[in-house]
């Protein structure tokens, strides 16, 4: 089953949406398989963000991402990576659509609240950049 990693940003903690947004994932039917809050380390940002590394907001980026708690989350499902992403909305704050997160609660590019990774190879970097296997739960859903 495909797996994804998702993460609300300090922005997304602090304004109390983690519950809104766990929420909507739990609806659409995928499967929370871990989560944690934690505070990033500068070391932990720049690996989990290596490929705008040398952009102009890379700085910023990892300024912002460290300077707060972020709350981890792998969530499991059929297509959760792509499905999870069209849930999310663009990373454009202008082109991010009514009913996505972003497009429901976020005005800057900047501040968009949530990541998602991007592609299965994604997953599996950011998964292990915040999780140990033992970490991840695996469990029948009997309802
Ligand atoms: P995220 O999905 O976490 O991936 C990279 C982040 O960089 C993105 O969300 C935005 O928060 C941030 N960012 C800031 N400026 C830009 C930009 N011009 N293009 C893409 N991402 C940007």
């Amino acid at each position: 089953m495909e797996q994804t990693f998702l993460m609300v940003k300090p922005d997304g903690v602090q304004r109390g949406l983690i519950g809104e947004i766990v929420k909507r994932f739990e609806q659409k039917g995928f499967q929370l398989i871990g989560c944690k809050l934690l505070v990033m380390t500068r070391e932990q940002a720049e690996y989990h963000y290596a490929e705008h590394k040398g952009k102009d907001f890379f700085e910023r980026l990892v300024t912002f991402i460290t300077s707060g708690p972020v709350f981890a989350m792998v969530w499991e499902g059929e297509q959760v990576i792509a499905l999870s992403r069209t849930m999310i909305g663009k990373t454009n704050s202008l082109e991010a659509m009514p009913g996505t997160i972003r497009g429901d609660f976020a005005v800057h590019t900047n501040l968009n609240l949530i990541h998602g990774s991007d592609s299965p190879a994604s997953a599996e970097r950011e998964i292990k950049n915040f999780f140990t296997e033992a970490e991840l739960c695996r469990y029948s859903k009997v309802i």
